[in-house]
């Protein structure tokens, strides 16, 4: 019930952005460069939604919040969503579909292949968010795919630290929030790690040990 509420409110909360924006858009509130506005506004919610993503792990585990991890696919599959709103911004309202343009502009910008290839990786990672894409993969199978988020979020924030011609306060930011969020992920595989080489060999090794 508490999760069933939770999800609702997440995911009407996750569509403010974009409601924001049609708002804007309609009362011609995106400024002079509306193309501009919006290819930052859905930038800035990809990249805070992979960040928010990637917090729900260490979260659960430090608050013991177990349920958490109950919304994380929602989550991911909205920075998914916003990262196609700013990709199809870029090809359509901006470029026109005109590859040549775009081939010009990626020669002459090429943070723009950087932020491709996060959203790219972002892909498979909506694609096999299923419950029946974890049975089909196994765990173990699925969990190693989804790490590709790991690097999505650093070619996110690389992306942004190119981009940004002056002011790097809001990238510097991000990538601060991600390097925690990472270096968090570090500590919990080493300590993991030194556990399991406290453990005697032969109790590691259950069932040859059991059988022998
Ligand atoms: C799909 C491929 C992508 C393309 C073609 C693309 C292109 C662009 C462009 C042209 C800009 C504006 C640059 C400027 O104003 O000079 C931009 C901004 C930005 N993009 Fe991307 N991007 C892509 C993917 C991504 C992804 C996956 C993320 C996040 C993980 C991301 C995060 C951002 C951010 C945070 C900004 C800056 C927003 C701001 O200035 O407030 N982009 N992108």
């Amino acid at each position: 019930m508490k999760l069933r509420f939770t999800k609702t409110a997440i995911f009407l909360a996750a569509l403010i952005p974009l409601e924001r924006l049609a708002w804007k858009a309609l009362h011609s509130g995106l400024g002079a460069n509306p193309i501009e506005f919006i290819t930052h506004s859905t930038g800035d919610w990809t990249l805070i939604l992979v960040l928010t993503t990637l917090s729900i792990t260490p979260l659960r585990r430090i608050t013991r919040q177990y349920w958490l991890i109950g919304i994380r696919r929602m989550i991911g599959l909205f920075a998914f969503f916003y990262g196609c709103l700013h990709f199809t911004t870029y090809i359509w309202l901006d470029k026109f579909f005109d590859v040549h343009e775009m081939a010009k502009d990626i020669a002459k910008r090429p943070f723009i292949t950087v932020g491709f290839s996060a959203f790219v990786l972002m892909i498979p990672l909506a694609l096999t968010s299923t419950a029946w894409s974890i049975r089909r993969l196994g765990g173990k199978n699925w969990q190693r795919l989804h790490r590709l988020i790991y690097l999505t979020g650093i070619l996110g924030v690389v992306h942004y630290t190119w981009l940004v011609k002056a002011d790097l306060h809001k990238p510097i930011e991000d990538g601060v929030v991600l390097s925690i969020l990472l270096l968090y992920r570090v500590g919990v595989w080493v300590s993991e790690k030194r556990k399991q080489s406290s453990i005697p060999a032969p109790a590691r090794s259950g069932v040859e040990v059991t059988k022998a």
